[in-house]
């Protein structure tokens, strides 16, 4: 049985082939409606989600299959103080696979090693997001055809934005990725990333985002993750550090494309969602694609 805890979990061959099945859902969705016919899904959100959440639940919809499941700690048995290793045996018995979000890190972990049914990582604390990652690396392939041979720039909380950890990540296997990592130096990637993932690869640490946009094939912007901060005041004064507006742009490769796992809440002006060059809306809907493919592929149904 096969869980996925963090994007390295599947190698660049079977992530190549979980894209493809993507992109063959997207062009023949009617092919893959009753795949999973008779099949539960479990969402377990211990943590607030939209996107997430409601892109399993529509991927396993698309598929045919059923959803159980609970969006806050507080209505689900975690609230008695139920551990996640029994939660997850409690619900191996009701469901054939699980998407779970966790404000704590390695909580999917803790989870797979107890659990009868595949386990997906839909977040652990300020760890990882793995299926972002699939969601960017399907835009990213999608939309620029090659996810090799790029220089993007990761913009905003580099610190403890997970979906750019999980990114970093995925993107050093392929070859000739730069990476210009945007941040204030509050906000730099952990020092594991810099010291261990990035070790070896071409990557520069700078402030200024308007330096960075002209050679940038893809920008990653971020939101400043509040719930993270210990301290209400740095939050206040870190959390518009970086807005991405129409001058900004402007200084941009007209084949620029502009990703965001969302919610934005002010780093990226509206008047850029016109900007054909703007993908985050697409993104989202390449996130359900991309969550149909892997169910399938966790329950060895594709
Ligand atoms: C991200 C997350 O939860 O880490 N959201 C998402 O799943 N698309 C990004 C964020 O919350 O800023």
């Amino acid at each position: 049985m096969r869980h996925l805890i963090s994007p390295l979990d599947f190698s660049v061959e079977e992530l190549s082939d979980l894209l493809d099945l993507a992109n063959d859902i997207e062009k023949n969705p009617e092919t893959y409606a009753h795949k999973c016919e008779g099949k539960k899904l479990a969402t377990l959100f211990y943590e607030p989600s939209t996107r997430t959440r409601l892109s399993f639940e529509a991927a396993m919809h698309n598929l045919g299959g059923n959803v159980i499941g609970f969006a806050t700690a507080d209505s689900s048995s975690a609230a008695k103080g139920e551990s996640v290793s029994d939660t997850i045996r409690i619900v191996s018995c009701y469901a054939d696979i699980c998407a779970m979000r966790h404000p704590k890190e390695g909580a999917a972990t803790v989870a797979s090693l107890k659990s009868g049914i595949p386990v997906i990582n839909a977040g652990d604390g300020g760890h990882q997001h793995p299926t972002q990652t699939l969601t960017d690396l399907l835009t990213i392939r999608s939309l620029k055809g090659r996810l090799d041979h790029i220089t993007i720039g990761l913009c905003g909380d580099l610190k403890f934005g997970r979906t750019v950890h999980s990114l970093i990540n995925a993107l050093v296997r392929y070859e000739d990725v730069k990476f210009v990592l945007i941040s204030p130096p509050e906000l730099r990637v952990p020092d594991y990333i810099r010291e261990e993932v990035l070790k070896g690869f071409d990557f520069e640490e700078v402030t200024d985002l308007e330096q960075a946009m002209p050679k940038l094939d893809i920008l990653y912007m971020t939101r400043v993750q509040k719930e993270r901060f210990f301290n209400e005041d740095d939050y206040i004064r870190m959390k518009d550090c970086y807005i991405l507006d129409k001058a900004k742009m402007s200084l941009a490769k007209e084949d620029m494309l502009v990703l965001h796992p969302l919610p934005r809440v002010n780093e990226i002006s509206v008047e850029v969602d016109d900007d054909p060059r703007a993908a985050y809306f697409k993104q989202v809907q390449y996130g359900v694609y991309v969550r149909m493919a892997l169910i399938l592929r966790l329950l060895e149904l594709a």
